[in-house]
């Protein structure tokens, strides 16, 4: 393992929280990158589920509350993983639309026609690419990062999940089949059980 570079005392220019994870091999800037990336995927699919799915599934009581559930933990991954990229030395671009524009995953605009199945598709699929994004940080972290491999795992396991769901919902709804996908709704909306501030604050 390389040496991490030294921080002085009192030295505000350097964190060694920072040096001593780029010793064991973690390209930073390339993490606060794709972090940024994956906390604009989570903020804007915050926003389209919640367009999508409070405005466009109407009479279809139970998908909604999935879906609600699902919108509520990708808002607890944007307030996770925020604080972690300050923490390595990164900032969220100050422009809005900048920000959207650096998504890693296309946001999960209303479809056309904005059918239930449609909008089971393409959540199903933006919860896949939420997945492939939340992979690569943990392999990039893993055994050199420890604290983001463990907010990146915890939002992971919320995504395989919200992915069993949608595969459910979308074979009940344009297949007539049965995939269970082995959960049942949350115990409060969005409970978001693995990446909750207040739980990873507090486990
Ligand atoms: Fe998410
Ligand atoms: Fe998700």
């Amino acid at each position: 393992m390389a040496e991490a570079k030294k921080i002085g005392y009192g030295d505000l220019t350097g964190r060694v929280g920072v040096e001593e994870i780029r010793a064991r091999g973690v390209d930073v800037d390339l993490l606060i990158k794709k972090l940024i990336a994956n906390a604009a995927a989570e903020f804007s699919s915050t926003y389209y589920y919640y367009t999508i799915l409070r405005m466009h599934l109407a009479g279809y009581e139970d998908y909604k509350e999935i879906c609600e559930d699902a919108r509520l933990e990708d808002r607890a991954h944007w307030e996770l993983i925020v604080p972690r990229i300050y923490e390595l030395g990164g900032e969220l671009p100050n422009d809005l639309p900048t920000f959207h524009n650096q998504a890693g995953c296309a946001p999960a605009k209303l479809p056309s026609p904005p059918t239930a199945v449609n909008i089971l598709t393409l959540l199903l699929e933006s919860e896949r690419c939420a997945i492939r994004s939340w992979s690569e940080i943990c392999d990039m972290t893993f055994g050199k990062d420890p604290r983001t491999y463990d907010m990146a795992s915890r939002i992971l396991n919320e995504e395989i999940e919200h992915e069993a769901w949608f595969i459910e919902l979308l074979a009940r709804e344009r297949d007539g089949r049965s995939i269970p996908s082995g959960h049942f709704r949350r115990g409060e909306p969005g409970d978001a059980p693995y990446s909750k501030n207040r739980q990873f604050y507090n486990p």
